[in-house]
């Protein structure tokens, strides 16, 4: 099984997987927990440039290096761990292409959503949060100190929270969206409530 975690910057969901990790964990199962960009190896090379290079990067650019991460990261993590049984928590993924370099970057969306399945050959999650929350919250939680990605302002962020939104009405089935405002405690009974009826 494969479940990602996606939401704007700031909205907790590196909290919730943790969380859910520890519970799986706890119970004995067998669980991975990863990212995107920037698992291991080569990838946290190209996260590296795309949080911090201070030059200027083209929207292309950004949007393949997201991918180069993402087929790196499926080829060499997700995929064996799937198949070796494992459950999968991963903090973000093809998702958060569609979102920040489409709907945030204005890129084209269906072009983006195709170089999705050839970066991950097809591969899509079994289930996925979608931690909702309003931008102002969301940046004040991020705080002063941003990196590159973080520092694209308020009007992206709100074109990216939308994108969120109207992704999860596209998929209803894998897209779960969780309020992002609650209680981390009661976020996490309502994430593991919605993982036991999917097992
Ligand atoms: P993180 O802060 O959640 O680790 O994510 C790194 C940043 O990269 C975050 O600002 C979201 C952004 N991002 C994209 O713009 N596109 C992508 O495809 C991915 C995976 C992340």
């Amino acid at each position: 099984m494969f479940i990602t975690f996606e939401g704007a910057d700031g909205c907790g969901k590196t909290t919730q997987l943790v969380l859910l990790y520890e519970y799986f964990k706890a119970k004995g199962i067998d669980v991975l927990k990863t990212r995107e960009p920037g698992a291991q190896g080569l990838g946290e090379k190209i996260r590296e440039i795309l949080l911090n290079y201070d030059g200027e990067v083209s929207d292309r650019c950004e949007s393949f290096l997201f991918l180069a991460d993402r087929a790196q990261h499926i080829d060499k993590i997700v995929n064996p761990a799937v198949a070796s049984g494992k459950i999968v928590l991963c903090d973000r993924h093809i998702d958060s292409t569609v979102a920040y370099q489409g709907y945030g970057r204005g890129l084209d969306i269906p072009r983006i959503k195709m170089l999705n399945s050839i970066a991950t050959n097809n591969i899509r999650p079994d289930l996925t949060f979608v931690f909702d929350i309003d931008v102002k919250t969301s940046m004040q939680r991020v705080g002063q100190e941003k990196d590159r990605m973080e520092s694209a302002g308020f009007d992206f962020f709100n074109r990216v929270r939308m994108g969120y939104l109207e992704i999860a009405e596209q998929e209803p089935n894998r897209i779960k969206v969780i309020d992002a405002t609650k209680s981390i405690e009661e976020i996490q009974k309502e994430v593991v409530k919605i993982v036991s009826e999917l097992i």
